[in-house]
């Protein structure tokens, strides 16, 4: 039996009168690629929020490895091994893209030596070489989201949390991206992947969790998560991307 990580024990958020998560309980294995995926709205992202500390539950509980991490900040968390990628991203624009990197490391405690050595390789492992000295805000989209990933994997976090990654990224580049999940995976790597895309949560995710309107209407191995009828009535029925 793979321990477990990451649990998440029944944990709700409400928004006035909309109950965005509902008694959602997770558990992340250690070193798998979990997939959460879901129509848009049900919850998907304000659950990583939780997770992440952006966001309080209104009741649950949140365990890392052993410890209770619930209603933890985000640097506090980010210190604890926990990490997330936004949807939208949060590059220092007028900073070149290799000192968004050497910035990541020195504010997770990095020496500096071993901060260039670490951001040199990542640059390469990005393909991000003929950017690496330009502004942050002059790389496309794609290039902005190689380079968060950088940032957080300067040191390499217990749990990525990975939202939407691969949202409006440029074919060539999103190849990029599903080959350094999958390189960090063989090393051992935990993430939380949400994703619209399909064909990349069966590649990447064994085992995948499926929300609608708040809950989890299914889970277990992707291609069955896939297949069940109730999740495919939640996107046939919802707006889907
Ligand atoms: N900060 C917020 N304030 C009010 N409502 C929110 C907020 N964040 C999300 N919601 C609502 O909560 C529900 C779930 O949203 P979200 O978690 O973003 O869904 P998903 O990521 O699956 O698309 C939606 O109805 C959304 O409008
Ligand atoms: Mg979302």
């Amino acid at each position: 039996m793979i321990q477990s990580i990451i649990k998440v024990d029944a944990i709700s958020k409400r928004f006035g009168g909309n109950q965005a998560v509902d008694r959602v309980s997770i558990e992340i294995p250690q070193g798998s690629i979990l997939g959460l995926i879901g129509p848009n709205g049900s919850g998907k992202t304000t659950v990583l929020n939780m997770l992440s500390g952006e966001l309080i539950p209104d009741e649950g509980s949140i365990f890392l490895e052993n410890l209770e991490i619930t209603g933890k900040s985000p640097s506090n968390l980010v210190q604890l091994g926990l990490t997330r990628m936004f949807q939208m991203t949060k590059v220092f624009v007028r900073l070149s893209a290799i000192d968004n990197l050497l910035i990541a490391g020195q504010a997770l405690g990095m020496k500096r030596d071993e901060c260039l050595e670490r951001a040199d390789s990542l640059i390469k492992e990005l393909t991000l070489q003929p950017v690496q000295y330009l502004d942050a805000g002059q790389l496309s989209g794609g290039q902005k989201k190689l380079l968060e990933f950088g940032m957080c994997f300067m040191v390499p976090p217990k749990v990525a949390l990975l939202d939407e990654p691969f949202a409006a990224v440029h074919p060539v580049m999103r190849q990029t991206m599903s080959q350094f999940i999958k390189d960090r995976h063989q090393k051992g790597q935990t993430f939380l992947l949400v994703s619209h895309d399909m064909p990349i949560i069966k590649e990447l995710c064994a085992q995948s969790i499926c929300m609608n309107a708040g809950r989890i209407i299914a889970q277990g191995k992707t291609k069955d998560v896939l297949d069940n009828s109730e999740v495919i009535e939640a996107y046939l029925g919802g707006d889907h991307e």
